[in-house]
C-alpha cells in the first residue's frame, strides 16, 4: 500500500525557531553584509528543513520574516530547487536523476523499477513512511549513472539488483 503526501498544514501555525536554530542562521547570516541577509537563504533553508523534515508554509514565511524579505522570495527559491521537500517525506528520500545522460544508462527503468518495488509513483511515500520517491535534474554525477542521491551518498552505476539491495539495506537499518 502507498498514499500520496499531501501538502497538509495549518496556515495559521505559529512557528517558533528555536534557539539553536536561531544561533545558526545568525552564524549563516553574519557571513554576508548588511541589507545582503537574503544571500543566505538557501543555507537558511537547509537548516529549517533539517530541523522540521519539510519546509511548510508557515516555515517559509518565518524564514522570510527572519531575514526581512517577502515570502514570495522565499517560496521562489524553495520550490526551484528539488532538493527542498515542500510536503512531508519519508525517512530516507531516494532522488533518482532523469536527465539526458542518466536517462541515456537506463534512469527511466530504474525509476519504473522503484516505483514497483516500493508500490509508489515519483512524489509519493510508502505507507510505513520508510520511503519517497523524487526525480532530480543532473547531479553532476553524470559519468556514473545511472545514480540516486539519498541524503548526502551518491548510489552509483545502479541495476535493479543494486537498487533491490539497497532498499533493504535502508530498510535494515544497515545504511543510516
Ligand atoms: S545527468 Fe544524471 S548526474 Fe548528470
Amino acid at each position: 500500500m502507498s498514499h500520496t503526501t499531501q501538502p497538509v498544514f495549518d496556515p495559521n501555525e505559529v512557528i517558533v525557531f528555536s534557539d539553536a536554530m536561531i544561533t545558526q542562521m545568525n552564524e549563516v547570516v553574519n557571513n554576508f553584509p548588511q541589507d545582503k541577509e537574503k544571500s543566505a537563504l538557501i543555507r537558511i533553508l537547509h537548516i529549517a528543513q533539517a530541523a522540521y523534515g519539510w519546509l511548510s508554509v508557515p516555515v517559509m514565511n518565518k524564514i522570510a520574516e527572519f531575514l526581512k524579505i517577502q515570502p514570495i522570495e522565499v517560496y521562489e527559491v524553495a520550490t526551484f530547487y528539488t532538493m527542498f521537500h515542500l510536503q512531508p517525506v519519508g525517512k530516507h528520500v531516494f532522488e533518482v536523476c532523469r536527465t539526458g545522460p542518466c536517462m541515456l544508462v537506463g534512469s527511466d527503468q530504474l525509476i519504473q523499477h522503484i516505483e514497483q518495488r516500493l508500490n509508489i509513483k515519483v512524489g509519493e511515500t510508502t505507507s510505513d513512511g520508510m520511503f519517497t520517491l523524487k526525480t532530480a535534474e543532473c547531479l553532476g554525477g553524470c559519468g556514473y549513472g545511472p545514480l540516486l542521491q539519498c541524503r548526502n551518498t551518491y548510489h552509483e552505476h545502479l541495476t535493479t539488483e543494486k537498487v533491490d539491495a539497497l532498499i533493504e539495506q535502508y530498510r535494515n537499518g544497515e545504511i543510516q
